[in-house]
C-alpha cells in the first residue's frame, strides 16, 4: 500500500516508515518540521534501504495536502503530526487546538475527497485521566486537564462523528502508553528541543553528562516504592503496532491501547538503566509535578486479540537502546 505518513520525520513516525517499509509499503511523509530534522528522512532512507517521498508541509494547509492526494494514489493515512508539549499547550492552547485538530479535518476531507478509507491515528493514554489502572478501551474517558489532551479526545470524537456517517470509512485510534527506546541502529530516535519533559529522554542526558541530576516527581503515590508508575513500551514495538492496525483495518471506529500491559517505576526505570548500561544516573526526590497521576499502564489484551499484536521487547532493551541513540546524537 502507498502510505501517507504525517509526522513521519518525528519520534514514533520515524520508527513506524521504517516499519511499514520493512513490511513491503510505500511511505510518504508530510511534515513541517516544527519539532524534527530534515536529516531524519535520510537516515530512514539509510536504515530501510529504500526510497520515500518527503512533502515539508503543514498538515493543516488544505491546498498543499490536496496536492499530495492528487499527485499519488494513497491507500491509508497515518497521522502523526501534532503538538505534544504539555506544558507548553497550557500557555498557548489555540496553538494546539489549531494544529491538532484542524490538521485532523484537513486530512479526513482529503480522505473522503479521494476516496480513501483508511485512517490511523495517534492518540494517547492520557485521554484515561486518573481512571483505575489498568485502563481498557471501554472506559469512559475522564476530561483532560490540559489543552493537548483535550486535542486528543476531541480528535477522536470528530473521527468517530465521521465515520458514523461514512460507512466505508476505517479508523484505527491507538491510545499509546509512553513511548521509549530507540531503533537498534542507533541512527533514529527521541531528540526533544531544550530540556526534556519525559523520563527516559532525561535520565539519558543525566548519564551523558548533559544534565546534572534527575529530579523524581514524588515519591509519595500509593505506588510499590512511592514513585509514578507508568507503562513504557518500545518504540519499535509501537511501530509495529501501526502496521498490525493498518494491515487489519476494517470498516468501523476501532480504538486499541498500545502498551505492555506492565507498569514501571521512576526508580525501577532509575535502576534497569543502570544495571542495563553500567552508567549511575544520580537523582534527587522534589515534589509532585502538578497533573501527575500515581499509575498508568494498559490492558493490552484488544491489540493482541484483534490485531495479533503484542509488545516483545522489555524495560533492559529500551534502556539499552536508548542510550545507544543519546551517545551517538549529535546537536
Ligand atoms: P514528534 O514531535 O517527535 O513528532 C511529531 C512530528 O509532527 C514532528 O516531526 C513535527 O515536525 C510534525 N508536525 C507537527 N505539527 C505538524 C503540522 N501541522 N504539519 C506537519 N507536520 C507537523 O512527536 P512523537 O512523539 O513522534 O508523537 C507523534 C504523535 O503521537 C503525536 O500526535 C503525539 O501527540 C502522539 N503521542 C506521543 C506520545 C509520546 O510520548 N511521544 C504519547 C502519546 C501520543
Ligand atoms: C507525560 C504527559 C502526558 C503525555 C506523555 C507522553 C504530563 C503531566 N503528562 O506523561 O500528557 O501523553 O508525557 O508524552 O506532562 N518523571 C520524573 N522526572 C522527570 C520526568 C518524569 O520523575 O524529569 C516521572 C513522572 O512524574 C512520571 C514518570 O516519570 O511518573 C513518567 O513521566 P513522563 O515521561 O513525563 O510521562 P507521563 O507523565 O506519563
Amino acid at each position: 500500500m502507498n502510505i501517507l505518513v504525517t509526522g513521519g520525520a518525528g519520534y514514533i513516525g520515524s520508527h513506524t516508515c521504517i516499519a511499514l517499509m520493512e513490511a513491503g509499503h510505500s511511505v510518504i511523509i508530510a511534515d513541517n518540521l516544527c519539532n524534527s530534522k530534515r536529516e531524519n528522512i535520510e537516515k530512514i532512507m539509510d536504515v530501510a534501504g529504500k526510497e520515500v517521498t518527503f512533502y515539508e508541509i503543514n498538515v493543516t494547509d488544505v491546498e498543499a495536502v490536496d496536492a499530495i492526494f492528487k499527485n499519488y494514489k494513497i491507500d491509508g493515512v497515518v497521522h502523526f503530526a501534532g503538538l505534544k508539549a504539555v506544558g507548553e499547550s497550557i500557555e498557548k492552547p489555540l496553538k494546539y487546538y489549531y494544529n491538532n485538530i484542524v490538521s485532523t479535518m484537513v486530512l479526513t476531507k482529503a480522505c473522503k475527497k479521494y476516496g480513501v478509507n483508511r485512517f490511523v491515528f495517534s492518540s494517547s493514554a492520557t485521554v484515561y485521566g486518573n481512571n483505575k489502572v489498568p485502563f481498557v478501551e471501554t472506559m469512559d474517558l475522564l476530561p483532560a486537564t490540559n489543552p493537548y489532551g483535550e486535542t486528543k479526545v476531541m480528535s477522536e470524537q470528530i473521527l468517530t462523528d465521521i465515520a458514523n456517517v461514512n460507512p466505508t470509512l476505517s479508523v484505527s485510534i491507538l491510545r499509546y502508553f509512553n513511548p521509549a527506546g530507540a531503533h537498534e541502529s542507533g541512527l533514529i530516535g527521541e531528540a526533544p528541543n531544550g530540556i526534556p519533559n519525559n523520563l527516559m529522554p532525561y535520565v539519558t542526558q543525566v548519564a551523558k553528562g548533559k544534565l546534572e541530576k534527575l529530579r523524581v516527581f514524588g515519591n509519595d503515590y500509593p505506588t510499590i516504592d512511592g514513585t509514578g508508575i507508568r507503562d513504557y513500551i518500545h518504540v519499535v514495538d509501537l511501530a509495529e503496532g501501526h502496521v498490525a492496525a493498518l494491515e487489519n483495518l476494517t470498516e468501523g471506529v476501532h480504538i486499541y491501547n498500545l502498551g505492555t500491559g506492565k507498569g514501571t517505576s521512576v526508580l525501577e526505570l532509575v535502576r534497569a538503566f543502570e544495571e542495563a548500561n553500567g552508567i549511575e544516573v544520580p537523582y534527587e526526590i522534589v515534589d509532585r509535578r502538578p497533573g501527575d497521576i500515581a499509575s498508568c499502564y494498559a490492558d493490552a489484551s484488544k491489540a493482541k486479540r484483534e490485531l495479533g499484536w503484542t509488545a516483545k521487547r522489555d524495560i533492559i532493551a529500551m534502556c539499552w537502546d536508548s542510550w545507544r541513540f543519546e551517545k551517538n546524537y549529535k546537536e
